[in-house]
């Protein structure tokens, strides 16, 4: 089964909107993995708008789940993975300013900066994927940077699903064997919600795992935690 790594940087944006700690980032990382997610995603970007860099130290001994940690490879960024050792670091090319990640990496450009900081992470033991989208260039040399798997965007499957799903959907199964084909594993992410990740997940079935995050956490407003994440792994059960 797919699995469902629930990123809580939303939840961190609310306590940071007020100060003080409501919500309790590390208790709503807790109540998640109890609630049924696979993993816990977190996002530190360099001003701590959201996730605190220290959010991320004190998070890592509850997280008896997966742990993903993505973001953009500053020296920073990668002190900080070095030390909270996650199970995964996902690779993502946005400016420290992006309002949220709007755009996979261009691997042809980038292929020796991600080769050496791969290299690098996977000294330490930490699986890697990086943020991609589908193009077949990007998806090729994808696997040359020794990447263990790649992030499929699915933003722009979220944006046209709702007209054309078939239409949607075209390129991502095309990307998600090509990539298969180079031996990575494949995970996605961005946009995705209650609508449209049964059929994502139908469409691709050697699929390892997404990352939720924006739409979870809106309709937890409606439906409370345990039964969003109820919820939505019931998407994800083939
Ligand atoms: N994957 C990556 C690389 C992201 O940057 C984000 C957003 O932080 C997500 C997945 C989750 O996207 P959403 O919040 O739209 O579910």
């Amino acid at each position: 089964m797919t699995k469902l790594s629930v990123n809580i940087n939303k939840i961190a944006t609310l306590r940071n909107s007020r100060g003080g700690n409501i919500p309790d980032v590390l208790k709503v990382a807790v109540d998640v993995q109890n609630f049924g997610a696979d993993g816990i995603t977190v996002h530190p970007r360099p001003d701590e708008r959201h996730i605190r860099y220290n959010d991320v130290i004190n998070l890592k001994p509850l997280i008896k789940t997966e742990f993903n940690i993505e973001g953009y490879p500053t020296k920073r960024f990668l002190e900080l993975v070095k030390k909270v050792k996650p199970h995964q670091v996902t690779l993502v090319p946005d400016p420290p300013e992006a309002l949220t990640s709007n755009a996979g990496w261009d691997t042809v450009k980038h292929q020796v900066f991600l080769r050496e900081i791969i290299a690098d992470l996977k000294e330490e033991g930490i699986r890697t994927s990086i943020f991609i989208d589908t193009n077949s260039e990007n998806i090729i040399h994808a696997a040359t940077t020794n990447t263990d798997r790649v992030e499929l965007y699915t933003e722009p499957y979220a944006r046209i699903f709702p007209d054309n799903p078939e239409k949607a959907i075209e390129p991502y199964v095309e990307a998600a064997n090509l990539a298969r084909k180079q031996g990575l594993q494949i995970n996605a992410g961005h946009d995705l919600n209650l609508e449209n990740l049964k059929f994502f997940n139908e469409h691709i079935p050697f699929l390892a795992e997404v990352s939720i995050g924006h739409a979870l956490i809106c309709d937890a407003l409606y439906y409370g935690l345990e039964e969003t994440i109820a919820l939505y792994k019931a998407q994800l059960n083939r």
